[in-house]
């Protein structure tokens, strides 16, 4: 059984990111804004390929050492427990714990490497959610990685709706992944989410590390005219 005492800080790479939200090319001419990126190198390497990704996260306010402080303290937690539910995750992409750690912590060190200059650049902004600082409509595409429905031991139906109301105020279209918790079963919200939000509908996608956890949800504002391309496999 996983349990997380608090949401930890950790850091997906750019192609896990563009595989779990099935990006085409195409993304990196729209505005994006990742909500809850916190150590990823989505932003990073996203922007160094020419894109304009936004990234909003609560440890954004700590300093670089102290991010990379609580980095390490989480590191092995979080390593640990995927090791001693191993039986969880399927082993195809990383191959092995030892892989997904090397994989993460090039990631994150991605992060902190430009994490200063993005913060100077205005694509690192210290915001969470329920409550974004950007104007209506401010842009293309929102995503949302391994936040909300992960943590749904720790965030309830209410705070679901309040983000994704919010995610869609600022944005024409909203992609969540994963619909799964942490232990890998369907989140208790996605139901009642996708009640509340008509326009939204699930995706299979060409990710799977967490056994099961393939889908996204996707939700378009309902006054949306983009078309934002899913790829194809
Ligand atoms: C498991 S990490 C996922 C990081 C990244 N999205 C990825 O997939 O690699 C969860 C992130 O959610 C952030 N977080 C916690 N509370 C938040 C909030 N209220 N709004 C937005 N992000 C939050 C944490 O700081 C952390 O960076």
């Amino acid at each position: 059984m996983i349990h997380y005492e608090n949401i930890v800080p950790w850091g997906r790479s750019y192609t896990e990111y563009v595989t779990m939200f099935g990006l085409t090319p195409y993304f990196l001419s729209k505005k994006v804004l990742g909500c809850g990126d916190g150590p990823a190198a989505f932003n990073s390497v996203g922007n160094a390929f020419g894109g304009h990704i936004t990234s909003i996260d609560p440890i954004f306010s700590l300093t670089k050492k102290e991010i990379e402080k609580r980095i390490d303290q989480t590191f092995g937690e979080v390593i640990n427990q995927t090791r001693l539910n191993a039986d969880k995750f399927n082993w195809d992409m990383f191959g092995s714990v030892e892989g997904l750690g090397k994989i993460r912590m090039k990631s994150m060190l991605q992060f902190l490497s430009d994490f200063e200059q993005g913060l100077e650049e205005g694509r690192y902004i210290a915001a969470e959610l329920p409550k974004l600082p950007f104007e209506d409509n401010s842009f293309d595409l929102a995503l949302c990685s391994h936040f909300l429905f992960l943590y749904s031991e720790h965030l309830d139906l209410d705070f679901h709706i309040k983000a994704i109301s919010e995610m869609l105020r600022v944005a024409s279209e909203v992609r969540i992944f994963p619909v799964v918790d942490l232990n890998a079963n369907r989140s208790i919200h996605l139901d009642a989410v996708m009640k509340m939000f008509p326009n939204s509908e699930l995706v299979k996608v060409n990710y799977e590390f967490q056994k099961g956890g393939n889908q996204m949800l996707r939700i378009k504002h309902e006054d949306s005219k983009t078309q934002i391309e899913i790829r194809k496999e």
